[in-house]
């Protein structure tokens, strides 16, 4: 990005993005504001060029939340996208293929890997982090809801006092209920201990993201939903409130958000594409394992410089799943400068140009980041690296979508605005390679 640009205020580049021909309108749009599946709109060829990339502006799909399938909300994850950034470039690169390998190299909770398989798309979902790696796996076969709730209903919970640690108990004590703290161990422990059974791991998930959060739906006093605060910060927000843990029995509780996230039928497909995929914890610019031009598409979102701390907020989920002892360790991407972030970036991007097979697109997503009053867009720094010579071919900036959107409610309880904090656009760099 020229020093001119990145010295812009938020307003006057909204200004340019706005001006001189952009095609800053919305795109056509189908009753319920989904997006018509088919070609991108009309690219905005005057302004805001970067590295002489097209750029494509609009509400390129819908900024209604909650229109994807269900199975997407089981959980939530700091910094996933919404579903339908995948599906809008699945069904834009992949619409002529019956088979086809996806890849998120930084998967996350696992949208790009679910809306594949929702596609009848196999997928590699990788992420270093084993948090990333559980949520992605135990959807990789969705026992129907019977299934599920036979196996809930058989397993017993409540009657004994688990073996949790003195430790443990104290840090959970200021969210659950003492007979709450035993019912969650008991199923945390039966879940370490078959690791490979399908419908336990279904119904851990269920757990998991039923930990803490406002409403009775789930096992905790009131606490924060998305992130895992601290038990002195939870313990203070009690006395605040003038709040005591009640009991919350799990069982009714899992079965309630089961047969929410259920509610719709998956694609007959699902699990057969589903079967094919693969889970990987490698570092995103050494996919080993990933054999060269075996991927037909990348849908990506790296971490953005240091934004989100993915291991102090993941504090009790690690807990629960048994891996708190390797999160310290976990080289994540976290850089707090511009250029160490760049040089990760080129790293990674050599990467997926490795594993994409000749006449393959990469989607990568990222936002515009603040910093002092200068905004710099990331998907610029990153389209002006390229062309960048790669194993097997040449990985070329084909185009720059950027999807506008008005914030909605989640977005503003993290205190970001329309046009005064925060990311609110998605910005996605497309590449392609050439052999
Ligand atoms: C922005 S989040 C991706 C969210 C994802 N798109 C979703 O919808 O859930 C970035 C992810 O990258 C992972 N990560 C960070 N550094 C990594 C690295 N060097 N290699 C692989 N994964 C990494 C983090 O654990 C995190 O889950």
């Amino acid at each position: 990005m020229g020093a001119s640009a990145a010295r812009k205020t938020r307003s006057q580049i909204s200004a340019s993005l706005q001006g001189q021909g952009s095609s800053g309108a919305p795109g056509p749009r189908i009753a319920g504001g989904r997006r018509k599946p088919g070609p991108a709109p009309e690219l905005a060829t005057n302004a805001y060029k970067a590295a002489d990339v097209p750029v494509t502006i609009g509400e390129l799909w819908t900024s209604r939340q909650r229109q994807m399938h269900p199975i997407h909300y089981t959980v939530s994850y700091r910094a996933s996208f919404k579903p339908e950034l995948p599906d809008y470039f699945i069904r834009r690169f992949l619409s002529e293929q019956s088979s086809a390998m996806v890849l998120d190299p930084f998967g996350g909770r696992g949208t790009t890997t679910l809306q594949s398989n929702l596609n009848g798309f196999s997928a590699i979902h990788n992420d270093l982090s084993p948090i990333a790696q559980f949520l992605g796996r135990s959807r990789r076969r969705i026992p129907d809801l019977g299934e599920l709730s036979h196996r809930l209903d058989a397993i017993e919970l409540s009657s004994k006092r688990s073996s949790i640690t003195d430790q443990a108990f104290r840090r959970l004590e200021p969210f659950f209920h003492e007979k709450t703290i035993h019912e969650i161990q008991n199923l945390r422990e039966m879940h370490l201990n078959n690791p490979d059974d399908s419908a336990l791991s279904y119904i851990a998930l269920t757990a998991l993201s039923r930990l803490h959060g406002h409403s009775d739906g789930f096992f905790s006093v009131y606490s924060f939903p998305q992130i895992s605060i601290m038990p002195d910060a939870q313990r203070r927000n009690n006395q605040k409130r003038g709040l005591v843990p009640e009991y919350k029995a799990i069982k009714e509780r899992i079965l309630k958000k089961m047969k929410r996230d259920l509610s719709q039928p998956l694609h007959p497909n699902f699990n057969a594409a589903a079967a094919g995929n693969r889970y990987l914890s490698c570092d995103a610019t050494n996919l080993d394992g990933v054999p060269t031009g075996s991927v037909d598409l990348i849908v990506t979102s790296p971490p953005f410089l240091d934004k989100v701390d993915y291991k102090k907020d993941n504090w009790m989920r690690a807990w629960f799943l048994g891996v708190e002892d390797g999160m310290d360790e976990l080289p994540l991407a976290i850089f707090a400068r511009l250029d160490q972030w760049k040089d990760f970036m080129r790293e990674a991007i050599r990467e997926f140009g490795r594993v994409l097979r000749p006449g393959g697109h990469g989607v990568i997503e990222v936002g515009e980041v603040q910093s002092g009053d200068q905004l710099i867009f990331l998907e610029r720094e990153m389209a002006e690296m390229l062309p960048l010579d790669v194993e097997g071919g040449r990985v070329m900036a084909r185009e720059i979508c950027i999807n506008q959107q008005e914030f909605t409610k989640l977005a503003n309880c993290w205190k970001v605005t329309n046009n005064t904090r925060g990311t609110n656009t998605n910005r996605c760099l497309v590449i392609r390679k050439e052999a």
